[in-house]
Formats: C-alpha cells, sequence, structure tokens
C-alpha cells in the first residue's frame, strides 16, 4: 500500500516532466507564429511607405536627411544652380521662406545677378528645398545669413561659431562641405559631444 501510494506520488511527480516536451513544442509552435506576424507586419510596413526602401539605395552624398527618390532631381537641380559660386548649402540651416524668396528673386542675390531657374525646373528645386526645410514662426524676421537663421542656431547647439560666418566658413569644420556633406566634421569636432 504505500509503496503503491510513493508510486503513485512518483508519477504524479513525473507528469509535467512528460506534459513538458508538449508544452515546449505548443511555446515553439506559438513562437513562430507571432515571428511569422511580426515579419509579414514589417515587410507590409516597408510596403507601405516605399521611400524607406529606396532610401538606402539613392543617397549618395551625406546631407543632413536622407533624400528619398522623389526628390533625387530636386537636389540635383539645387546643386547644378546653387553650389557654383558656394558650397550648397542645405536646405535645413534656412527657413523655408529664405529659400522661397532667393528662389524668386535671382536679380537681387547679395548684389549678384543669378541666371534665373526656367520653369518646371524651378518647381522641381522648390519641392526639394521646402521638404528638407521647416517654417518660419507668426511675425519671425526672415533671415538672409545663416548666421540669423534659428535653425542654423539649432543644428549647432554649443558650437562655437566663427565671425562673421557665411558660405565659404562651412569647410573649416564640414570637410565634406563642397561635396554637400555636413555629417562628417573636421578631426576636431569629432568627439565633441
Ligand atoms: C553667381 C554666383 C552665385 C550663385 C549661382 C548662387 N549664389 Fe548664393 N551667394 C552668392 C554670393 C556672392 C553670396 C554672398 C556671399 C557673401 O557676401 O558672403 C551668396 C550668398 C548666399 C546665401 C547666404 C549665405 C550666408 O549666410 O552668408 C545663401 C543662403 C545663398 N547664397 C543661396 C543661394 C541659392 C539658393 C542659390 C541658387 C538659387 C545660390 N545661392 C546661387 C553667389 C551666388
Ligand atoms: C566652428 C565649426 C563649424 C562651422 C564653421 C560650421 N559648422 Fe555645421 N556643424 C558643426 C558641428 C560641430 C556640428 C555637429 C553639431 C551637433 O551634432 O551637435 C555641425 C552640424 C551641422 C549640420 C547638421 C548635420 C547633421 O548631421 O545633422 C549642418 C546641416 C551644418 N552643420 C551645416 C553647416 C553649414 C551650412 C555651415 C556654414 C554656413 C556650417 N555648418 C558651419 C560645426 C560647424
Amino acid at each position: 500500500m504505500i509503496s503503491q501510494i510513493k508510486a503513485i506520488k512518483k508519477l504524479q511527480w513525473l507528469r509535467p516532466n512528460r506534459a513538458s516536451p508538449v508544452l515546449f513544442l505548443l511555446l515553439l509552435f506559438i513562437w513562430s507564429i507571432l515571428l511569422g506576424w511580426g515579419m509579414s507586419r514589417e515587410l507590409g510596413n516597408a510596403a507601405d511607405k516605399p521611400e524607406t526602401i529606396a532610401q538606402g539605395s539613392t543617397v549618395t552624398i551625406g546631407t543632413v536627411d536622407p533624400v528619398p527618390a522623389k526628390y533625387q532631381s530636386g537636389l540635383k537641380l539645387y546643386l547644378e544652380n546653387c553650389a557654383s559660386c558656394h558650397v550648397g548649402l542645405p536646405p535645413e540651416v534656412m527657413p523655408s521662406e529664405t529659400w522661397r524668396t532667393l528662389l524668386l528673386e535671382p536679380n537681387q542675390h547679395y548684389g549678384r545677378q543669378l541666371k534665373p531657374i526656367e520653369r518646371p525646373f524651378i518647381s522641381i528645386v522648390w519641392n526639394y528645398l521646402l521638404a528638407f526645410s521647416r517654417s518660419l514662426n507668426k511675425e519671425e524676421p526672415k533671415p538672409f545669413r545663416v548666421s540669423e537663421s534659428r535653425y542654423f542656431k539649432i543644428l549647432h547647439p554649443q558650437v562655437k561659431l566663427p565671425k562673421p560666418l557665411n558660405a565659404s566658413g562651412c569647410i573649416t569644420c564640414h570637410p565634406g562641405a563642397a561635396n554637400y556633406d555636413y555629417r562628417k566634421l573636421s578631426r576636431d569636432w569629432e568627439n565633441v559631444p
């Protein structure tokens, strides 16, 4: 009798052990379903946003933000028209309103006369500049010098900037500026927090 009870107890102890492969398989099953679901969700997301796929393959130069395919021709035209006399200034550093005025007033360009950008190319350039810049606040004066631009200042927190600063000064800290690369920093700045 006693040995029988012992045997039953033993069995009871064993039962969870015997069940565990089943449990393990069940967990494996649930896990694989979750994995598959997660993967299909991921792919679904990427398909919703073709730009994220395009980004990796179309970015050729290191600007601030990756430039999706639909703005690539705007970027190219921008550099063709606006990066010959000075380095191409990234749209992020000025408010959209400034870029608009600069595009619309080629005959008053800091005392110079620019060759006007023909239609429809001007709107392709504008789409690019608009997409990568932000608006002024209400009543905020429109800056025409990067040193006066709030956005330029926001991109340079704690950076001691030379005065005066113009387009020819970028290259001292951004050695890739001539290639429109504002990611790479000169060695002095590389390890600055
Ligand atoms: C014909 C030569 C030339 C071309 C082409 C040109 N610029 Fe300029 N740009 C200048 C000159 C000259 C200055 C003033 C330089 C100075 O005084 O520091 C200037 C200054 C600027 C500044 C002010 C930079 C600062 O903070 O000092 C911006 C912004 C600018 N240009 C944008 C543009 C845009 C946008 C285009 C294309 C539509 C363009 N430039 C094309 C000659 C040119
Ligand atoms: C005195 C050095 C210095 C000068 C001059 C300078 N920069 Fe910068 N710039 C920096 C540093 C440092 C950073 C990184 C700041 C940070 O991440 O906190 C930076 C960041 C930037 C960024 C953001 C890059 C990114 O990866 O997000 C842009 C855009 C930029 N600079 C544009 C310019 C332009 C345009 C000029 C010239 C008108 C200029 N800078 C002049 C030092 C400088």
